[in-house]
């Protein structure tokens, strides 16, 4: 299929996650369920990234996320949460580790100007755990701060 005017220049996986988005917020009566919430934005375009887990015995057993991003963000984001639940949910330690190249490689890449998109579900994801780590007296757990945002 040839898409009207540029090319599609995504990889397919990219396509797939951004068509039908894994784990979006569809309705705000889902986040009660939640005990971590991260909220983000993204210094280079101004959109904002929205992420809420749960957590059960130092996993996270669920995840959802809502966004005014772009596709790249989507996707990513998309991508991320799927890596986070997959076999039963992953342990708090882990999910920090995750990187932005991480949701890349699994994506199959992005085009080099979209790669700011991509780290900004993972900035709202240590967003929550700080969240849920000041909640639940978990000082042991290393993340920073999220950093406040900059309104011009
Ligand atoms: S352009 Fe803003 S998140 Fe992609």
């Amino acid at each position: 299929m040839k898409l009207e005017g540029n090319d599609w220049i995504y990889s397919k996986k990219v396509k797939e996650h951004f068509i039908k988005p894994k784990n979006f917020l569809k309705n705000q009566k889902e986040i009660k369920d939640f005990n971590g919430h991260g909220s983000v934005g993204n210094i280079k375009c101004g959109d904002l990234m929205e992420m809420w887990i749960k957590v059960k015995n130092n996993k996270i057993i669920n995840v959802k996320w809502k966004t005014f991003g772009c596709a790249s963000a989507i996707a990513s984001t998309s991508m991320l949460s799927e890596m986070l639940l997959e076999k039963g949910g992953m342990q708090l330690e882990k999910a920090l580790k995750i990187t932005g190249k991480d949701i890349m490689d699994r994506l199959g890449g992005l085009p080099a100007i979209k790669i700011h998109c991509s780290v900004l579900g993972d900035q709202a994801l240590r967003a929550a755990i700080y969240d849920y780590a000041q909640k639940n007296k978990r000082t042991e757990l290393s993340v920073e701060k999220p950093i406040e945002e900059e309104h011009h």
